[in-house]
């Protein structure tokens, strides 16, 4: 076992989306059946770290997930790995001089500072790191666009964990996917004072795998389509001009409002899919309560295929989220009743 290892490492922040992806149109090619826009949380909060090594003498390909060795058989990974070494053979066959890392296996270490698959976006930073770690291992010159179409195919939400700030993922129209990929709507400096605080009311692994759940509304929700083909396309408009106006009340509705649609397609699923649970619901009710007490949005709640919720609320009404969140919320088992709080991650990983 001697011989050159090269290495290359690097963290990839966790997105949360505020207009929900949910359902496929190609499973295989992880092509979503409608657009989606999320925001990125900060690196300094929330992330994934991930090295990638290569070398002639190892012997497979192999993955480490925060410390256990994960099967690398699965075709979302295969799919990662077969495009990233193309990708690099191309650069190989131009330049004869790189050493020929596109055939050697490789090793992927990966640590989550976060729960891992409890709604918390841990596969988005997960293959986000992984496809960015063997990019530069590979030494790619492909921009964050053409690396999430690539990170798109381990998770689709991962392909907007390559862009900071406010960032929508475009279903596209091709059957390839060419064009299925995300793209930044505004800098985390065009609106820097959004803030994010994540509750964490279970860390233990969901029920129901967003691909199950995913295509059971697909092939079962009556509902379904019409969120696909008349909500979203008119929701999608109106949350890209909210943030491009910094309009939080907008903004702050309308994330609301899909939460609820999407978590009202998984139960018009069958068999019903429930990702929230009584706490998830003792948030929504809070928080409703408290932007009704005000007269305007103070926080907005939002919950992926899990219970754990995340707020998102303008810094200067941080004392009061917090407050609440403290004074308001019962003491019950996995309710650690400090929320993470996270900024808005300025920068894709590198
Ligand atoms: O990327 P996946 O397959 O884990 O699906 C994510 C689905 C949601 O988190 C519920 C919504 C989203 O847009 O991130």
């Amino acid at each position: 076992m001697t011989g050159k290892i090269y290495s290359a490492s690097t963290t990839a922040p966790v997105n949360i989306a505020t207009l929900k992806y949910w359902g496929k149109r190609d499973t295989k090619l992880n092509l979503p059946t409608n657009s989606s826009i999320s925001v990125t949380l900060s690196q300094d909060d929330l992330r994934t770290l991930t090295t990638a090594s290569a070398a002639e003498f190892f012997e497979s390909d192999k993955l480490w997930l925060n410390g256990k060795e994960e099967s690398v058989h699965g075709p979302r990974l295969l799919a990662c790995f077969n495009e990233l070494r193309a990708l690099r053979k191309i650069l190989e066959d131009a330049n004869p001089e790189l050493p020929a890392l596109s055939k050697y296996h490789l090793h992927i270490v990966s640590e989550n500072n976060f729960p891992t698959a409890a709604g918390l976006a841990s596969s988005a930073a997960g293959f986000a790191a992984l496809v960015q770690a063997v990019a530069s291992l590979y030494e790619l010159p492909q921009s964050p666009e053409e690396l999430s179409r690539i990170a798109r195919q381990g998770s689709g939400s991962a392909c907007r964990s390559l862009f900071g700030g406010y960032v929508a993922w475009e279903m596209g129209e091709m059957a390839d996917g060419s064009d299925s990929r995300a793209v930044q709507i505004a800098t985390q400096e065009a609106w820097p004072d959004m803030k994010a605080a994540i509750l964490v009311i279970s860390a233990s692994k969901k029920e129901t795998s967003s691909t199950v759940g995913m295509q059971t509304t697909v092939n079962t929700s009556t509902l379904f389509k019409y969120r696909t083909d008349v909500v979203v396309p008119q929701r999608f408009k109106e949350m890209s001009e909210a943030i491009v106006n910094k309009d939080f009340e907008t903004f702050g509705k309308l994330t609301m409002i899909d939460s609820n649609q999407f978590h009202a397609v998984c139960l018009d699923s069958s068999p019903p899919v429930f990702y929230m649970n009584d706490t998830s619901r003792l948030v929504i009710g809070l928080i409703e309560k408290v932007n009704k007490i005000y007269g305007r949005v103070v926080a907005a709640y939002t919950f992926d295929a899990g219970p754990n919720s995340v707020l998102y609320y303008l810094e200067k009404d941080e004392p009061i989220v917090l407050g609440l969140l403290k004074a308001a919320l019962p003491d019950t088992d996995g309710w650690d009743k400090k929320p993470y709080t996270a900024s808005i991650s300025p920068a894709v990983p590198d």
